[in-house]
């Protein structure tokens, strides 16, 4: 098949994980509502019927794919879909990631790894999947946290695996520059989502952070401005912008102490 033949052929589609619920969910609706010229949305999600409750009401042709992304064989069927249906990915969101609040000696080690597994392990393995799929001038949305940019005791893990994911979306952006792909890190503070119906399922320590709360709405709608401006970091709202601020000229064990202090 000539070069020419393939850019016919191809499908030109927008991929969502953690496409359900909450920021996700938003990506999804913001997507549809704005994003010509795609031939198809590919939301994932584990729930099959919520998802396809929610494909009946965009306007764009979606696909339901319900995975559990965690799961190395569902990545492989992935790469599968995607190689069989010629697809050429114009945007990838990985959105799907928990938090549990909790000490590292308090919660259980499948509480922990399950957050590595889910934010760290999973979107790197989407990402990879995706990679040869993806074409010039496409973008790549990673939902990572503004517990990024500091240590946070108290959310030990969580704070540690969005770290990876602030990095990792770094380093892949100056990677894949020449092949004019752009990686867009986005870092909200607290986001009013079912995400705190996990988050604080051992005991709410959030209430302060709770303050700068900022809908689904505006960080989907910011992130989506930066990442087509080829941003390298989205931060939505003024006191999260500022926490970022103070994280770059701060100590982080002064940080860290703070945080301790504040919640206990
Ligand atoms: N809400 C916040 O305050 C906040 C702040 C900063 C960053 N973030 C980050 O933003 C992202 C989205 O959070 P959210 O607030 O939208 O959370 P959410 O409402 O709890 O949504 C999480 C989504 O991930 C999916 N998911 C969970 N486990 C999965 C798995 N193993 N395989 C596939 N999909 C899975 C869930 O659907 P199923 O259960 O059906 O699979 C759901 O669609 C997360 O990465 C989170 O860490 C959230």
């Amino acid at each position: 098949m000539t070069g020419k033949e393939d850019q016919i052929m191809a499908k030109s589609i927008v991929i969502i994980t953690g496409a359900y619920s909450g920021i996700g969910m938003e990506f999804d609706l913001q997507i549809d509502a704005h994003l010509r010229k795609t031939d198809e949305i590919w939301l994932i999600a584990r729930n099959r019927q919520k998802l396809k409750t929610l494909a009946s009401q965009l306007r764009n042709n979606v696909r339901v794919l319900a995975m559990d992304i965690t799961v190395g064989a569902q990545i492989d069927r992935l790469r599968d879909l995607l190689e069989e249906e010629h697809c050429r990915i114009r945007m990838l969101v990985n959105s799907a990631g928990y938090g549990v609040i909790g000490d590292v000696a308090q919660l259980t080690i499948q509480e922990q790894l399950g957050m590595v597994q889910l934010n760290c392990e999973a979107l790197t393995a989407v990402t990879r999947c995706c990679l040869p799929f993806m074409s010039r001038n496409s973008r790549i949305i990673q939902m990572a946290s503004s517990a990024a940019f500091v240590a946070q005791p108290g959310f030990a893990v969580y704070a540690a695996s969005k770290a990876y994911v602030d990095s990792f979306s770094l380093a892949l952006r100056e990677e894949l520059k020449e092949r004019e792909i752009y990686v867009t890190s986005v870092c909200p503070g607290p986001v009013d989502t079912p995400f705190f119906d996990t988050a604080e399922k051992h005991g709410s320590t959030l209430s302060v952070k709770k303050l700068t709360m900022v809908s689904a709405e505006q960080v989907v709608q910011k992130a989506l401005r930066d990442a087509c401006h080829k941003r390298a970091r989205s931060v939505c709202s003024l006191p999260i912008q500022a926490f970022e601020g103070a994280c770059k000229v701060l100590p982080h064990t002064l940080i860290a102490a703070v945080i301790r202090m504040i919640y206990g």
